[in-house]
């Protein structure tokens, strides 16, 4: 089952941490399972850096000590899930809206793993809408420019503001989220470059060369994957 799966991945993970290190913790259900593993080990003088409010307040709710990557010079390890792992460890991520706290706080660990169940191994990226953040200020027509360099990916669907209950969903940061329903990203780096130009967009999902190491939860056990 993908819970016993991403369970497995994340404690798994959670050997990963000794005592003492500045550890990033990841958002969504596997990186959860990762948070309560670690929690459970009782390492000595940890400190924790999360990539989500929701993040924050499990962690504290299990007694592991936060501290904001404004107070920390460096991330020994960050352990994260993602909504595609693919070839070379390319990943999609941002399903659950934390990308961009995420990808800042990838971006200062020393090292990245990425946990997942096996479904989410998968031979090129794109199946998983992209997610994009944008302010919201003018949010459409950032949102218009986003399916212009679509186009010119050959990705024909624009992307469509991501909604819940009560209308647009918010990130912690307060931005707003596209869903770019790509199908297959044949070109992963120039997306990212060329979505990364467009004002307005904060930051997308694809976390390329970031992950040192994928630990992918099976119905047997665990597989490790290099990029
Ligand atoms: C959060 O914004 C995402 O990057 C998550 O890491 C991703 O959605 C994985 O979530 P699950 O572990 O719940 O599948």
């Amino acid at each position: 089952m993908s819970d016993d799966q991403k369970r497995r991945a994340g404690e798994a993970a959670a050997e990963r941490v000794e005592a003492g290190m500045v550890v990033g913790l990841g958002t969504g259900s596997t990186a959860a399972w990762f948070v309560k593993a670690l929690a459970a080990r009782g390492l000595k003088d940890l400190r924790c850096v999360p990539t989500s409010e929701k993040t924050a307040d499990l962690a504290r709710e299990l007694g592991l000590p936060l501290v904001s990557l404004e107070d920390v010079s460096k991330i020994d390890l960050t352990v994260d899930g993602a909504d595609e792992v693919g070839p070379g460890l390319a990943l999609i991520k941002g399903g659950g809206a934390a990308l961009l706290r995420e990808k800042l706080v990838w971006e200062a660990s020393k090292s990245c793993i990425v946990i997942a169940d096996a479904a989410k191994v998968v031979p090129v990226l794109g199946t998983f809408p992209l997610p994009i953040e944008v302010v919201a200020f003018g949010h459409k027509t950032t949102g218009n420019r986003i399916a212009d360099v679509l186009l010119d990916h050959e990705i024909t669907m624009p992307a469509r503001a991501r909604t819940a209950e009560r209308g647009l969903v918010r990130t912690d940061g307060g931005n707003l989220i596209y869903d770019a329903k790509c199908g297959a990203i044949h070109d992963p780096v120039r997306l990212a470059d060329d979505l990364k130009l467009i004002t307005g967009v904060v930051e997308h999902g694809l976390f390329l060369d970031l992950a040192d190491e994928a630990i992918i939860g099976k119905d047997d056990g665990i597989e490790v994957l290099l990029p």
